[in-house]
């Protein structure tokens, strides 16, 4: 019933639509048919309630689709999606769920995140409809010193799928944070687990947080974070979102080996020129970012003094010391 109603309401697109009507035509009460449109508002279709009793059907750009994820991811069958309105976190739902003998590339979406975890413990604030909340498991087959560039690999094909539909300028903020106007629109986790015997990944988890409608962040987060929405005024196809990110991601990581995005990582990057604070167990330094390594590792001088600096070191970066 609820796909006859999604139906009918495109088919009158942009026009105002009675519960009578629709009511009639399926032979069913009005009270389910506004109950049915209530269910559809929260899944996040754009539908205008006139009156309590009439409708007017914008659009789905909000609704997390499988149907059109499908039809625009590329190679469709090396995935598999699965879709949830709620879980604590599609990291921690797939690292559960991981099924280490699937050839198939795993793929979890989320509607909402009620435990959204960010790099080193921090939370993701991962509100109902507001974002993508999206994992994916697979197994890289190359050696570890190919796989730790995935990280930056990764950011690279988010920044650009972001880039061309939002149409975009983002920039990087090492080691994978997505910026927009000097403010975060993405934040990226990956959990990988290692087979010291083959010098290899078992397989490892990314987890991708997009904020991409508007949303109110805390107090603490207010300055820092932001959405693309807030940023753009456009309101983007989650859906589309989802498979071009899909497209750009695995184009990128298909041909890890070859290094190819380093250079678009250095170009986006939000760091390199900057005078940054570097924060590591150990100690607090404000540096001077000379260069990105061929291995997405910062090179940084201090006092006359050039250093590389590791990704797994450093607990926070802070910009604007100059
Ligand atoms: C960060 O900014 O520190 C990384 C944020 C990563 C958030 C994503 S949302 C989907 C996936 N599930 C999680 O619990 N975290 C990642």
């Amino acid at each position: 019933m609820k796909s006859k109603i999604i139906e009918y309401l495109k088919e009158n697109k942009e026009k105002l639509v009675t519960g009578t009507e629709i009511a009639n035509i399926l032979s069913i009460t009005r009270s389910y048919v506004s109950k049915i449109v209530s269910m559809l508002v929260q899944e996040g279709y754009s539908i205008e309630i006139i009156n309590r009793s009439g409708y007017i059907y914008h659009n789905d750009l909000k609704v997390i689709s499988l149907n059109k994820i499908l039809n625009n991811v590329h190679n469709e069958n090396r995935y598999h999606f699965t879709i949830l309105e709620k879980v604590d976190s599609t990291n921690a739902y797939l690292k559960e769920k991981n099924n280490s003998k699937s050839d198939q590339i795993e793929v979890a979406i989320a509607n909402e995140q009620t435990n959204g975890i960010g790099r080193l413990s921090r939370s993701f604030i991962s509100n109902k409809g507001k974002g993508i909340y999206m994992s994916f498991l697979y197994h890289p087959k190359v050696n570890l010193d190919i796989a730790k560039r995935i990280t930056a690999c990764v950011s690279v094909g988010v920044a650009r799928a972001i880039d061309k539909i939002c149409k975009t300028s983002t920039k990087i903020k090492w080691v994978n944070d997505i910026y927009l106007n000097n403010k975060k629109i993405c934040g990226i986790l990956s959990v990988g687990s290692t087979n010291l015997e083959l010098n290899s990944l078992d397989y490892i988890i990314v987890g991708i947080g997009i904020n991409l409608y508007s949303q109110k962040f805390p107090p603490e987060l207010k300055d820092i974070a932001t959405s693309i929405y807030d940023e753009t005024k456009n309101t983007v196809d989650r859906s589309i979102l989802i498979s071009e990110i899909l497209n750009e991601v695995f184009n990128l990581l298909d041909n890890l080996e070859t290094n190819e995005f380093i250079l678009e990582y250095r170009s986006k990057s939000l760091v390199i020129g900057k005078t940054v604070e570097l924060q590591s167990l150990l100690q607090k330094e404000i540096v001077k970012v000379i260069d990105i390594d061929d291995d997405g590792e910062l090179i940084v001088e201090k006092d006359g003094i050039v250093k590389k600096v590791y990704s797994g070191e450093i607990s926070r970066m802070r910009l604007n010391y100059e």
